[in-house]
């Protein structure tokens, strides 16, 4: 199978909660928000997407500074897309638009918990978030 991977390729809000559904990350995301998901995808500084033809299969989503942190924020593949590769071509692609002090952070999904470790990533126990329901304490 032929996969062309484009880099920063504009597509619409409609095209990303579409493939979001189709990859399931759509349970975890707000795919039925139309202003978050159009504000997701038009803020994000990085995105490697990947076609077969003209059907969009897979994407990685990232903010960066390309210079010391990229957040990758969603990683989704197509469901009859995935275990082909394109979830690692995604972010070989990802990484190599980064600089060489440039590291690459993220929340894996519960059911991707065991992926990253598979594909390298090391587990770091010193992350923290910050829901938005939540505030500092003062
Ligand atoms: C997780 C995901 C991005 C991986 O992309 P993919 O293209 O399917 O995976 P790849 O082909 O790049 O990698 C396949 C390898 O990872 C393993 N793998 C794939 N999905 C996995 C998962 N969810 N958990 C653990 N290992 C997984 C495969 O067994 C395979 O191992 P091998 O190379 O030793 O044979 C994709 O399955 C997906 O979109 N899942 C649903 C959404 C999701 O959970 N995204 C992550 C959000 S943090």
């Amino acid at each position: 199978m032929n996969i062309d991977y484009k880099i920063n390729q504009a597509i619409s809000a409609e095209q990303f909660a579409d493939l979001l559904r189709r990859s399931t990350l759509g349970e975890r995301r707000p795919v039925d928000d139309a202003e978050c998901i159009k504000g997701m995808i038009t803020n994000s500084n990085l995105v490697i997407t990947a076609w077969d033809d003209e059907t969009l299969v897979g994407i990685s989503r990232s903010v960066t500074d390309f210079h010391f942190c990229c957040y990758l924020s969603d990683l989704a593949v197509d469901l009859s897309y995935q275990n082909l590769g394109i979830g690692k071509q995604l972010q070989i692609k990802t990484q190599a638009q980064l600089g060489p002090k440039c590291m690459l952070i993220l929340l894996a999904a519960p059911a991707a918990n065991s992926y990253y470790e598979h594909i390298g990533f090391k587990q770091n126990d010193r992350c923290w978030v910050l829901n938005r329901s939540e505030k500092i304490k003062i």
